[in-house]
């Protein structure tokens, strides 16, 4: 990797500091962006994880298409399930119309999860089906529906405890 290409992405960001590790970890986002591959970042609170969903998306074949952040430590856990993937009309009191789900709406583009280790079970098997097959159904749904989304996730948890501790799916965490 060019240093002159990490300067650019420290400039375009506005991402300052010289640290080698930070140098490292924009050197490894510009690699794996041309790829599909989902990308977990992790590290501790204010470190700056957010711009690398965005570098990753920049720089990927899907930047024309969208891009949505969505955290999952701020959506209650009744709802999430409806705004990740959408609901059928009359599905639950308040599902007054269809409602897409931001899967559906990002096909195509990049989906950002930021707090994915907040992320309730139910939800994390939904998750697993998207990624091993492009696949969801809304709530209140039976159709399976497709969706072609890229899928970065962010997250400060240690990882190993939460899934020896049973609160994230180990199945996921490798996908
Ligand atoms: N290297 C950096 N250059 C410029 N700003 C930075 C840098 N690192 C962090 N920041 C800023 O610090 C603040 C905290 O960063 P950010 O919210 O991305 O942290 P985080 O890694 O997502 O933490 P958390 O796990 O708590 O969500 C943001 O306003 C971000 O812009
Ligand atoms: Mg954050």
């Amino acid at each position: 990797m060019a240093a002159s290409e990490i300067v650019q992405i420290k400039q375009r960001f506005g991402i300052i500091g010289n640290a080698p590790g930070l140098h490292r970890a924009i050197d490894i986002a510009i690699q794996v962006a041309p790829t599909d591959l989902s990308v977990l970042i992790t590290g501790e609170s204010g470190v700056g994880k957010e711009y690398f969903p965005q570098i990753i998306h920049q720089n990927s074949r899907r930047k024309h298409g969208s891009y949505i952040a969505v955290n999952c430590g701020a959506i209650p856990e009744g709802t999430i399930d409806s705004e990740l993937f959408g609901h059928e009309k009359g599905s639950f009191t308040g599902a007054l119309s269809d409602r897409k789900g931001y899967f559906e709406v990002a096909d195509g583009g990049t989906i950002f999860l930021d707090e994915v280790g907040e992320l309730p079970l139910p939800t994390q098997a939904r998750l697993l089906r998207v990624l091993e097959s492009g696949e969801f159904i809304k709530v209140g749904s039976s159709k399976v529906q497709k969706t072609n989304v890229r899928i970065v996730a962010a997250t400060n948890l240690n990882m190993e405890q939460a899934i020896s501790d049973g609160r994230f799916r180990e199945d996921l965490f490798y996908r």
